[in-house]
């Protein structure tokens, strides 16, 4: 399955069949936090899988984590901890990403979990560790089949699928219960050039990355806020992530991370291959004050 269909087929699963995941999926799981990407040897990260998820949605509810401190409830867990520096956030948000795309492609789903309060979250999941706890990801079997005929079905205008924004004729199979977060279309969230530099399509067609760019729409982020803004210019693409004093800093930081990730995978599917630069890089002086630079591609 190509990169573009693995993204269209995640999306935050909250409903979890009520089983444990088979050994083999497990093993999978267990098995890729022990391959993070490269980018993870830049920060120290520690990914633990939680076998009962029961327990631990019992143990963790009462505020600790879940948006406004509803604990989703799932078979298993990832706690992904890290220390409490920015890069090390954004990097546990990309390297937290890429675990969610192996996962899906295995059909397993997954949700992202706001940690609200690390150390108890440490203390009654019973980890012994100096770093803070910064998400969770879920993961099982989601309650509804998610077979890509129901994300093809869900296709309709305004809709996130990117198959759509390029082209792909409506595949109507007739069903689809899913509701679908919506998605913003990419000229809300790039600039060419320069800050405030709205491209047209062909703009970007022409600069080879409006695909990477359709693909990146498709990620995830706090209460889908998409708080990412895109500065293209040369052989560099400068990220900014819209800055909120509610959210937390950690927040903020996977958010950016995620973005990253996505945009990687869909640059590099359009054979743009570069790296991330999460610090030394200048920053335009132009920029609005409440976005704040991330991170620069270079390629
Ligand atoms: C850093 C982060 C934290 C999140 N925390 C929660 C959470 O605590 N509870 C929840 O239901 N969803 C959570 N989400 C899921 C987002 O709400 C979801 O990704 C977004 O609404 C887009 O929907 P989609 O993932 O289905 O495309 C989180 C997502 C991110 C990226």
């Amino acid at each position: 399955m190509n990169s573009l269909k693995l993204a269209e087929k995640r999306r935050s699963v909250r409903e979890y069949k009520n089983r444990r995941l088979s050994e083999d999926d497990r093993n999978y799981l267990k098995q890729l936090i022990t391959e993070k990407p490269l980018i993870a040897e830049d920060a120290s990260l520690e990914f633990i899988f939680i076998e009962d998820g029961e327990k631990a949605a019992k143990d963790l509810e009462g505020g600790l984590a879940g948006y406004f401190g509803k604990m989703i409830e799932a078979p298993h867990y990832f706690a992904l901890l890290s220390d409490p520096k920015s890069k090390c956030y954004k990097i546990t948000g990309y390297v937290g990403e890429w675990l969610i795309l192996n996962a899906t492609k295995k059909d397993i789903g997954t949700c992202w979990i706001e940690v609200i309060d690390s150390e108890k979250t440490k203390e009654v999941l019973n980890i012994q560790s100096d770093k803070e706890v910064v998400a969770l990801i879920a993961a099982g079997y989601p309650k509804k089949e998610y077979k890509l005929s129901n994300i093809y079905a869900s296709i309709k205008r305004g809709s996130i699928s990117a198959l759509t924004d390029l082209g792909y004729p409506n595949i109507d199979s007739g069903y689809s219960k899913e509701i679908v977060s919506s998605r913003k279309s990419i000229t809300e969230f790039v600039f060419i050039d320069k800050w405030g530099n709205v491209p047209d399509i062909e703009e970007l067609e022409m600069r080879g990355i409006h695909e990477a760019l359709f693909y990146m729409r498709l990620a995830p982020s706090y209460k889908n806020r998409q708080p990412w803004y895109f500065v293209v210019r040369g052989n560099e693409i400068d990220l900014f992530i819209k800055q909120s004093d509610e959210i937390s800093e950690a927040m903020q930081c996977l958010d950016a991370g995620i973005a990253m990730f996505y945009f990687e995978v869909g640059l590099h599917d359009a054979g743009i291959k570069g790296n991330w630069n999460l610090s030394d890089f200048d920053i335009e002086s132009e920029i609005t004050e409440d976005y704040k630079a991330a991170g620069r591609y270079q390629y």
